[in-house]
Parts: structure tokens; C-alpha cells; sequence
């Protein structure tokens, strides 16, 4: 099974993607979590990336494109994988095509940008192995601060300003909602309403993808 998650920043494609991915043993593919990892290590990718995530627009095409390339040849992605954040313009869909990746389904997750803003201010990401928290709705159950599976503190992601957000949020909404019709004409789009618990949220996608 190969899947996109789609959807607009903050709108719960990290966490239902890994909720999803565990239930079935699918390899995850986030492009935003490849390039922090590149900004972290101080990569020449890195360092071109960083220039663009901390304004809130979208890494060239050519550069993402590349590092998903070299990523769905990597071993686990074999059984299939979930596609977070990639693509997020129609040329990167395209360029998806041209790989020869065969496409199952593409989760258009839905949530109001209002709900957005405000959702993102509680987010907290673990520094060390990037499992998602949120400060009111799925807080660490062991420690304050602290991530229940590694034990590593708890941090805000540098783009999570809300006058960063309202700038990807613009991006999202010029660049990559067009892919919602692109994948609609395909046929394999199903849309679920990321409600405000995400327990809900998550039954909602297993339902509409199992
Ligand atoms: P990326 O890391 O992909 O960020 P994003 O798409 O902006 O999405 P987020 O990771 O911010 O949110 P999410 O939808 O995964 O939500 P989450 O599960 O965390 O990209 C970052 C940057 O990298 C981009 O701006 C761009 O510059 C660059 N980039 C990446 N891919 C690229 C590409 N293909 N092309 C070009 N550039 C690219 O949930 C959000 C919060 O809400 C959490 O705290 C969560 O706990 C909470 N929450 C509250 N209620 C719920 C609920 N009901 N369901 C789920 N979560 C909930």
C-alpha cells in the first residue's frame, strides 16, 4: 500500500501518518522531517533548505525531489509507505509520476486555518527522534517536557511562529491545494475531517483508508 497524506501545515498529517503507518507496518516519508535532519547535520541541503523553511515558503522542486528519489530506494519502502508532506506542488507530482511510484490512495486531511494558528502554537517536537506532542491535546503522559519514548526534552519547531504559519499556510493554499483536484481527477482522493481529538480524527482515517 502506498499512500499520500495531504493537507494544509499543522493539519495532522505527521501524527495520523505515524498512527497509520504503525498499524500497518508502512515505512514513513516525511520530506519536512528529511530536511530538518539535513538543516541538524549541517549538510549542504541542509544549508540551501534552511534559508527557505525559516520564512515559511517551499524548497525548490529539484532539491526535495532528489532527497525523496534517493529515500524510496532505501530498503523499508519496499512493503509500502506513507508520502507526508510530498508532494506539495503539481510539478512534484509529477515528478512522482515520472519515478515510476504507483499511487494507492491520497488522504486530503481537512482543517480550518483558524484551528490551524491556533493548534500549532501548542505543538512541541522532540528534539532527538521527532515524535509530535501538543501541549493541550496529546501532552507526554511520563514528564513535562520530556518525550515518552526516548526520554529526550521536548522542543518548539522554529518555524511555529504564528506569523510564519500564516505565510505556509498562504504557500499551502496557492502551491499545494491544487493537488486535492489533481488527485480527485485520478480518483484515489478521500477527504476526512481532522476533527479536534485526535483519537477521532485517527478512526476517521482508518476508516476511510482500510
Ligand atoms: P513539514 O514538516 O512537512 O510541515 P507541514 O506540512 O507544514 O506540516 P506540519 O509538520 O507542520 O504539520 P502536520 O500536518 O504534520 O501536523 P502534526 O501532526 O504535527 O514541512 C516543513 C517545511 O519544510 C515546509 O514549510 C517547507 O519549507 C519544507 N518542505 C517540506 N516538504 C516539502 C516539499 N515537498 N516541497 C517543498 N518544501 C517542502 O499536528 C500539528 C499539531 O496539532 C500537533 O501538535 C498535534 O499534536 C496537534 N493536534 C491537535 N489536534 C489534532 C488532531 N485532531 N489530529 C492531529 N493532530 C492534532
Amino acid at each position: 500500500m502506498n499512500l499520500i497524506f495531504l493537507g494544509a501545515p499543522g493539519a495532522g498529517k505527521g501524527t495520523h501518518a505515524a498512527r497509520f503507518a504503525e498499524r500497518h507496518k508502512l515505512a514513513t516519508v516525511s520530506t519536512g522531517e528529511l530536511l530538518r535532519s539535513a538543516i541538524k547535520n549541517g549538510t549542504e541541503l541542509g544549508k540551501q533548505a534552511n534559508v527557505y523553511m525559516q520564512s515559511g515558503d517551499l524548497v525548490p522542486d529539484e532539491l526535495v525531489i532528489g532527497i525523496i528519489k534517493e529515500r524510496l530506494s532505501e530498503p523499508d519502502c519496499a512493503n509500502g509507505f506513507i508520502l507526508d508532506g510530498f508532494p506539495r506542488t503539481i510539478k512534484q507530482a509529477e515528478a512522482l509520476k515520472a519515478l515510476g511510484v504507483s499511487i494507492d490512495r491520497v488522504l486530503n486531511l481537512h482543517v480550518d486555518d483558524e484551528v490551524i494558528v491556533t493548534r500549532m502554537s501548542g505543538r512541541r517536537v522532540c528534539s532527538e527522534c521527532g515524535k509530535t506532542y501538543h501541549v493541550l491535546y496529546t501532552p507526554p503522559k511520563k514528564a513535562d517536557g520530556i518525550c515518552d519514548d526516548c526520554g529526550a526534552s521536548l522542543t518548539i519547531r522554529a518555524d511555529d511562529a504564528p506569523e510564519t504559519v500564516r505565510e505556509r499556510l498562504r504557500v499551502y493554499h496557492e502551491k499545494t491545494a491544487p493537488l486535492i483536484a489533481y488527485y480527485e481527477n485520478e480518483g484515489i482522493l478521500v477527504t476526512v475531517e481532522g476533527r479536534e481529538d485526535p483519537d477521532e480524527t485517527s478512526k476517521a482515517v482508518f476508516e476511510a483508508l482500510e
